[in-house]
């Protein structure tokens, strides 16, 4: 593919420009890149290949979301993800290693089951994983396991997304690979797609995939043409997800979190009951476009508050509480002890408003930088 001199150069650049993954020749001898052939094969065959079949029950491969196996810049490239693990995984409340994050794809993205840690497709995709990042910095990072490329959501506000014009855009700009009903290759929704547990399960994180992906070798859409055919495809059936299904007996997992349970179609999101929220969530409603309702006081507030909050003091709260809107608005409240909020709340609730989700304190806006991926 390239010469050695201009792969050298390349790997030079690697850390700021998102890099191609190394040319195969670069694959060292012996063994070791034995075991990194194998996993590109099997990265590129998943759902046929022999060894990871019995773990695949979908008609994808790895690469039908990592394009190039997995070593084309942008989209969904893994060049360089090996180099931020181990690594805090949220989601999994441990510290996971690249061969754990793997193994989760199977379950969730290849609807399967998760081979056993330290097994011949485990420690071959690991090889080939970690391979494709040569020459890259380490970049563990403590609060999240989203190597240096991981793809940054598109915001998605709910009440914008156009369903009807997804479904004409899927219709004019990917049935012809993907077929009318989905299931054309790769299927997109349908029982041979990924399930509701996947990555691609939340609007946010496909359309930003299909933004800069889809149409494949014409990533033409806009922003919100990528959101409205992302919630057209999410909007159609496809596997649940609930965890203990995708665990074979005795099984090794890396994970703290409860089991879990995701039900498709996953657009339109089911809306999350009112009461008190974490960091994570309060970003995501935020990123929903939530009223962000800061009830401390003015100096309070000016010396830092969460974007696009307005502050109604508590003590006004109950002659100023008509500027925040409707009583249906979705208000995300929050003080710097959850005393204030509490109480704020409580005003609210005998206003009228229903849908006030409580974050507490402000501090906790920051503990949960980011969300797991998948
Ligand atoms: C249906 C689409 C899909 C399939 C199939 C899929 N993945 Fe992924 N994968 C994703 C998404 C989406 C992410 C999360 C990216 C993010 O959040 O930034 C991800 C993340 C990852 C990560 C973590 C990347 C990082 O930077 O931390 C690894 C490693 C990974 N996938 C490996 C695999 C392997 C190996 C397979 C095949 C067994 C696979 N994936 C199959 C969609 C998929
Ligand atoms: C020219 C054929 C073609 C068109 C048009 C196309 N795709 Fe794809 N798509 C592919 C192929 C092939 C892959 C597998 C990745 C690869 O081989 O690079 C893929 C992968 C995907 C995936 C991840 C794998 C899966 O099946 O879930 C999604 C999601 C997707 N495409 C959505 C779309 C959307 C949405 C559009 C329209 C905006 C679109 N595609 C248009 C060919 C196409």
């Amino acid at each position: 593919m390239f010469p050695a001199l201009a792969l050298a150069s390349l790997l030079a650049a690697a850390a700021a420009a998102p890099a191609p993954a190394p040319a195969p020749e670069a694959i060292p001898p012996g063994e070791l890149g034995k075991s990194i052939r194998l996993g590109k094969a099997l990265f590129d065959q998943t759902d046929a290949h022999p060894l990871t079949r019995p773990y695949v029950k979908n008609a994808l491969t790895c690469a039908s979301c990592h394009p190039g196996s997995g070593g084309e810049a942008g989209g969904a490239t893994l060049v360089g993800a090996a180099t931020a693990y181990p690594a805090w995984s949220p989601r999994e409340r441990a510290v996971i290693t690249l061969e754990d994050r793997i193994l989760n794809c199977f379950m969730r993205s290849m609807n399967g089951l998760r081979p056993p840690n330290g097994s011949p497709p485990s420690v071959a995709l690991a090889a080939y994983l970690t391979w494709i990042s040569t020459g890259l910095p380490v970049g563990m990072n403590p609060r999240s396991p989203h190597g240096p490329r991981a793809l940054k959501s598109l915001p998605v506000f709910p009440d914008e997304v156009n369903l009807p014009h997804g479904r004409v855009l899927f219709e004019s700009k990917c049935a012809k690979c993907h077929g009318k009903d989905g299931e054309g290759n790769p299927p997109v929704w349908g029982p041979r797609s990924y399930n509701a547990g996947a990555g691609f399960a939340d609007v946010e994180k496909l359309a930003a995939f299909v933004r800069v992906t889809m149409p494949l070798g014409d990533p033409t859409l806009t922003d919100s043409e990528a959101v409205d055919v992302a919630a057209y495809v999410n909007a159609q059936p496809r596997p649940d997800f609930r965890l203990s299904d995708h665990l074979p007996a005795g099984a090794i997992y890396n994970s703290a979190a409860g089991d879990e349970r995701d039900g498709a179609p996953t657009w339109p999101p089911p809306e999350l009951p009112p009461g008190v929220v974490d960091g994570e969530t309060a970003r995501a409603l935020v990123a929903q476009g939530v009223q962000v309702l800061d009830v401390r006081t003015p100096r309070e507030f000016q010396a830092g508050h969460l974007p696009g909050a307005v502050n109604i003091p508590l003590e006004q709260m109950a002659s100023r509480y008509r500027e925040i809107g409707p009583l249906s608005t979705q208000i995300l409240i929050y003080c710097r002890t959850g005393r204030r909020s509490a109480a704020a709340t409580k005003i609210l609730r005998e206003k009228g408003f229903t849908r006030i989700y409580d974050l507490q304190a402000y501090q906790r806006w920051r503990e949960v930088e980011t969300g797991g991926g998948r």
